[in-house]
């Protein structure tokens, strides 16, 4: 297949795009090298992808329309997978325009980028955070999701009504994926293993949220981009899934496997509940099994012993 994957020098981007470079497929990744976090990881990623001949990398920012669309009608895409947007959920409540701007106008110029090329199959990324403040767990793709707690939970779930809404009109198959905290090798430096990582190894204390009374479904990145690789084969009108492990963990044990794999051990900083955060995150992962026959496999013990490896080698720890 021809296929855009947005986001590409990204760290789910970078995974999706190497498994589907093995299978033979041609991609244009396409990325603008956001300062979200440190460039040079970025640029670390797509060094690995650009070694082969069957990907080329586009340096653009999806908020430009004009670019975007050229790029579009070169290339005659079989599919697209739009993964580009600003992640973080904490950083939302800091700069929202950017939210607005990248996740909300830059994905609805996908859309509109592959209404005029005649795309017929879009998978781009949601988030589990559309379950804001639910109680339930675990989370559904049947439940309410009209309850965001953050911006970023605003702008994915604004995602899905746009998807929805391209479907209907134009017939665009659009497969929005619910990941639930993804974590692995070449992972984000903001998120919670990394930011843990480093400081055990600089023996500065970690802010443990919610006084540690925090559970998670951790989710390591080859399972995710498994469901992804399975979402592109699988085109469905109009859908989202959950692509989670099935399993929470407390964060508290998270920060011990850590440590164990670091060989080094840090004081907590009790710290109480974030505005934006939820206390729990669980997904119900029947629905992506049973349409699309995603089964999670590598278990958190492997996936940290995974991650840590790749963080020594990388950071010369
Ligand atoms: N990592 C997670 O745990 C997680 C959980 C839920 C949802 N998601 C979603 O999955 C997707 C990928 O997340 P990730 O963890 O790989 O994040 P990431 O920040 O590593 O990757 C996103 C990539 O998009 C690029 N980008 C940002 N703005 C752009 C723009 N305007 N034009 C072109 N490229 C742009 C960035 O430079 C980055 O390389 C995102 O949509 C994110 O919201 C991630």
């Amino acid at each position: 297949m021809n296929l855009l994957v947005t986001g590409s020098a990204g760290f789910i981007g970078f995974h999706l795009c190497k498994k589907l470079l093995l299978e033979g497929h041609k991609i244009v990744g396409v990325d603008n090298y956001s300062d979200y976090y440190e460039v040079s990881l970025k640029k670390a990623r797509n060094a690995i992808l650009t070694k082969n001949e069957n990907f080329s990398e586009v340096i653009i920012d999806i908020n430009d329309y004009e670019k975007l669309d050229k790029i579009f009608k070169e290339n005659k895409f079989d599919k697209v997978i739009n993964l580009a947007a600003i992640a973080g959920v904490r950083h939302s409540l800091e700069d929202p325009f950017i939210y607005e701007k990248i996740n909300g106008m830059g994905f609805l110029n996908i859309l509109e980028c592959c209404r005029h090329n005649n795309v017929k199959d879009l998978v781009y990324a949601s988030s589990s955070s559309v379950y804001g403040g639910n109680d339930k767990v675990p989370a559904s793709e049947e439940d309410t999701v009209d309850s965001p707690i953050s911006l970023y939970a605003a702008t994915k779930k604004y995602n899905e009504l746009l998807a929805h809404t391209y479907s209907h009109l134009f017939g665009l198959n659009c497969t929005g994926l619910r990941f639930f905290t993804v974590y692995g090798p070449y992972g984000r430096p903001d998120m919670a293993l990394f930011l843990f990582a480093k400081a055990i190894v600089a023996k500065e204390p970690i802010n443990v949220f919610n006084n540690g009374k925090m559970e998670r479904d951790f989710t390591y990145v080859d399972d995710i981009v498994n469901g992804i690789t399975l979402a592109i084969k699988n085109p469905f009108k109009n859908e989202v899934f959950n692509l989670g492990r099935g399993e929470t963990v407390q964060l508290t044990h998270f920060i011990e496997l850590i440590e164990k794999e670091l060989g080094k051990q840090t004081t907590r900083n009790m710290m109480p509940m974030q505005p934006g955060d939820v206390s729990k995150s669980l997904a119900d992962v029947s629905k992506a099994k049973k349409m699309l026959g995603y089964e999670p496999k590598v278990s958190v013990e492997e996936g940290i012993r995974n991650s840590i490896k790749w963080y020594k080698e990388y950071y010369h720890v």
